[in-house]
């Protein structure tokens, strides 16, 4: 007798064994382009030669130690995010996942304004812990012991029903929280006018604006935070995803009129040496190689070429998190895509391709995918018409 996993995932039958840049190999040696960033973690592309190096340092120093002593990384870390996103006045406090993320900013903006309410929209992706899972809109993921009557689900981008909801709930209401690009939901935009709105609304009643930025933000979006493409500053931010390029680390930064208690938070592992080492390493690569801006000029080019193929539907997104819409006569284009191509993408269901690849993706990488998608979109055409001459 064995022991197995605990399936709980559908899964390709490959396995990936070594990975530099945008590429990573299987175990026969067979390379791939990966324009899903092991779902949007992989931020300064696999096996950085300064992120590896930062690590295989602070592992011969140490790797870890409680959160009882100073942990002078820390510091250095929250001054690095502070510089790199622009809001040096913010406080960071550090965990392990987007969940946790997640988790502890719904938890703070309760402990801050006494209140139940929290406010999330349809589509919503926030994480599988209890309120996180209870704040995201897939009944099939939420176990009877998350149930809450303190989730409000509105609209996505419904500017009446937010204002509705705050008429009614005036002062009850402890949180809004938002994805500023949707991405388990298949890459919905907030507008501009949206996030200004929450800001309005939870400004006049003393809620707190979340921004779950685990995925759209550090930088993937073409800005730190995607809600800076609004000029919009949230209470708390929340980061996991591409924090660590892949080692796990997430945190949430906290507006300076959100005070901190002894006690209000806490963590075993959350902020421990190795995972700020390569955290700071991901802050470093990003800045020495612009790749904030490199994200924004490949995704522009990447999207606007997206654009001229007549195939693919509604193509959208901001930076390097882009997706469209797949025709049904096209639905092999990911399965293809992979085993013919050997180019990893994501998916949203039901029909929706997501790219989310490293933020150092270069344009002739982009334009492998593009030339691959070209050709696999008119196999597929040719084929069927093939099919049906027979
Ligand atoms: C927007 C968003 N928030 C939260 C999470 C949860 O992150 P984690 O899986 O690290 O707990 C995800 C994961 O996909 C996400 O996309």
């Amino acid at each position: 007798m064995t022991m197995n996993l605990f399936d709980v995932y559908p899964i390709n039958n490959i396995s990936i064994v070594k990975a530099k840049g945008s590429y990573v190999w299987d175990d026969k040696d067979v390379k791939y382009l990966d324009m899903y960033g092991g779902h949007a973690v992989i931020s300064i592309g696999h096996t950085d030669p300064h992120w590896v190096k930062r690590i295989e340092d602070q592992l011969n120093q140490i790797a870890f130690y409680s959160n009882s002593i100073k942990i002078p990384l820390q510091q250095q870390l929250a001054e690095k995010l502070g510089k790199v996103s622009g809001k040096e006045d913010y406080q960071l406090f550090l965990c392990n996942s987007g969940a946790e993320a997640n988790e502890n900013a719904l938890k703070l903006a309760s402990f801050y304004n006494g209140r139940k309410k929290v406010i999330a929209f349809s589509k919503a992706f926030h994480g599988r812990t209890s309120l996180t899972v209870a704040a995201t809109d897939n009944p099939n993921i939420v176990a009877p012991v998350n149930q809450t009557e303190n989730v409000i689900f509105l609209p996505f981008n419904d500017e009446a029903a937010l204002e509705e909801c705050f008429k009614n709930n005036a002062k009850e209401i402890s949180a809004v929280i938002i994805e500023g690009i949707q991405g388990v939901g298949g890459i919905n935009v907030a507008t501009t006018s949206f996030l200004k709105k929450i800001r309005t609304f939870c400004n006049e009643n003393n809620s707190v604006f979340i921004a779950d930025e685990v995925q759209c933000g550090y930088g993937r979006s073409g800005k730190f935070f995607f809600a800076d493409h609004a000029g919009v500053n949230a209470d708390i931010y929340t980061m996991a995803k591409g924090m660590g390029n892949g080692f796990p680390v997430g945190g949430i930064i906290i507006a300076p009129h959100i005070k901190p208690k002894h006690f209000m938070l806490g963590t075993t592992f959350g902020g421990n040496h190795l995972a700020c080492a390569a955290a700071l390493a991901v802050l470093e690569v990003i800045e020495s190689e612009n790749l904030i801006q490199n994200a924004q000029r490949v995704g522009e080019h990447l999207m606007h070429e997206l654009r001229s193929i007549p195939e693919l539907q509604n193509v959208r997104g901001k930076g390097l998190m882009i997706g469209f819409d797949v025709p049904e006569e096209l639905k092999d284009l990911k399965k293809n895509l992979l085993f013919t191509h050997r180019i990893f993408t994501g998916e949203a269901k039901p029909n929706v391709i997501r790219l989310l690849p490293s933020l150092a993706l270069t344009i002739e990488e982009a334009d492998q995918f593009l030339k691959s998608i070209k050709l696999e979109i008119r196999n597929i055409i040719s084929s069927s018409k093939l099919v049906s001459q027979e």
